[in-house]
C-alpha cells in the first residue's frame, strides 16, 4: 500500500525540479535576448553556440558586462550554462 504513495512524491518531486529548470531556462533565454542584443543582434551570439564551453562562456558573459550588458551577478551563471547547453542553430538566438 505504501509503494504507489512513494512514487507519486518522487514523480512530484521529480516534476517540480524539471519544472524551476525550465523556468530558469527561459528567464536565461529572455535575459539573453534582452541584453546581448543591444549593441550586437543575437547573430553574434548565435556564430558562438557549440564553439565556446562553459568556461569559455563565461569569461565572454564576463567581458560584455564589463561593456555594459544588462546581466546581474545573480542571473550570470543561468545566462552561462544556458549559453553553454545550446546547441548550433538553437532558437530564439538563431532565427
Ligand atoms: C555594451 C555592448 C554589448 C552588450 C550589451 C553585449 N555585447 Fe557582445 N560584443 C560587444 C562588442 C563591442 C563586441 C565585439 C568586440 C569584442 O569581441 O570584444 C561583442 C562581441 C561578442 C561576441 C563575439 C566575440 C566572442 O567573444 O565570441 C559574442 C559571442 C558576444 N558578444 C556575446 C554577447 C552576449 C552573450 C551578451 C549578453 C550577455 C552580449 N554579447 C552583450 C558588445 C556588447
Amino acid at each position: 500500500m505504501k509503494r504507489p504513495l512513494i512514487a507519486s512524491c518522487l514523480c512530484a518531486a521529480a516534476m517540480t525540479a524539471f519544472l524551476a529548470g525550465a523556468a530558469l531556462a527561459q528567464d536565461a533565454s529572455k535575459t539573453v535576448m534582452a541584453a546581448c542584443t543591444k549593441c550586437h543582434n543575437a547573430q553574434r551570439v548565435c556564430t558562438a553556440l557549440g564553439k565556446k564551453d562553459q568556461a569559455a562562456w563565461d569569461a565572454t558573459v564576463t567581458r560584455m558586462m564589463g561593456k555594459g550588458a544588462q546581466v546581474s551577478e545573480k542571473d550570470k551563471p543561468a545566462v552561462v550554462a544556458y549559453l553553454a547547453g545550446l546547441k548550433p542553430g538553437s532558437k530564439p538566438v538563431c532565427e
